[in-house]
């Protein structure tokens, strides 16, 4: 077996999940109530501005009553100690990863507390609730929206993930249910490229068949019990 040195991870909503945040593919298909189409489509936002909006603000707004939990924190120590190459790209549009301390993190799926003007496509920190037809600082018109990539849109800097997995020696994917591309589709670049490949989810996912591994249970027991494993070995 070569020497670890690239890693390439993977979260999805499971790792977030014991900080008190509600996974996509919850009882019921619902996330926090509502159909996923009904607020994460382009559609979805043109048909009814005010339900996307409200429902985001509502996601944003309860960042401020959850914390990073062990599995984030785990994460944010492998990335200050790995002195190879690493890359954390996230399915999640909440802050915890940054807030644990993660550095060489993307937002694939953006985040909540940015906001996307739709007309010029500038993007900035928001912390506030967003309603429909506020301002972009940049053009001036009204037409910012949650920087949130909905589906049917382009996830954010696909090229640079790309890239960091085809180098990968390991890609590890943790809490996501697989149902979602590209990201779905990670683990199978990954092995083309020659990388080993390891999952860690509470249940078994739609692409548990193309890890080499897959350790069950929850990220908050799991990824710390991984990441010290992984610092001993190097
Ligand atoms: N630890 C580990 N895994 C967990 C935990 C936990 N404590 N709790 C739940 N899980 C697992 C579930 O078993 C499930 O397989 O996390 C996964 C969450 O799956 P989804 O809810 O489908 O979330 P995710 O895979 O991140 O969704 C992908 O779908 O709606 C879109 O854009 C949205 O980024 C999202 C994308």
């Amino acid at each position: 077996m070569t020497a670890i040195r690239n890693i390439v991870i993977l979260t999805g909503a499971g790792v977030s999940a014991e900080s008190g945040i509600a996974t996509f593919r919850g009882p019921g298909g619902l996330w926090e109530g509502h159909r996923v189409e009904d607020v994460c489509t382009p559609q979805a936002l043109h048909r009814d501005p005010e339900l996307v909006h409200r429902f985001y603000d509502e996601r944003r707004a309860k960042l401020g009553e959850v914390e990073p939990n062990a599995a984030h924190r785990a994460l944010a120590r492998l990335d200050a100690e790995w002195t190879g190459e690493l890359l954390l790209v996230t399915q999640n549009v909440d802050d915890l990863h940054e807030r644990a301390g993660s550095k060489r993190l993307i937002h694939m799926h953006g985040e909540l507390k940015s906001a996307l003007c739709a007309r010029c496509g500038d993007s900035g920190a928001w912390e506030e609730s967003l309603p429909p037809g506020s301002v972009c600082g940049n053009c001036g018109a009204a037409t910012l929206r949650p920087d949130i990539v909905f589906f049917g849109e382009m996830p954010y800097r696909m090229e640079e993930i790309e890239r960091a997995i085809s180098r990968a020696d390991l890609f590890v994917s943790i809490g996501t249910s697989g149902a979602v591309y590209p990201a779905a589709g990670f683990v199978q670049t990954a092995r083309y490229h020659g990388a080993d490949t390891l999952e860690m989810n509470l249940d078994p996912s739609e692409g548990s068949g193309w890890f080499a591994e897959s350790r069950r249970g929850p990220a908050g027991v799991l990824v710390p019990e991984w990441v010290d494993g992984l610092l001993a070995q190097a």
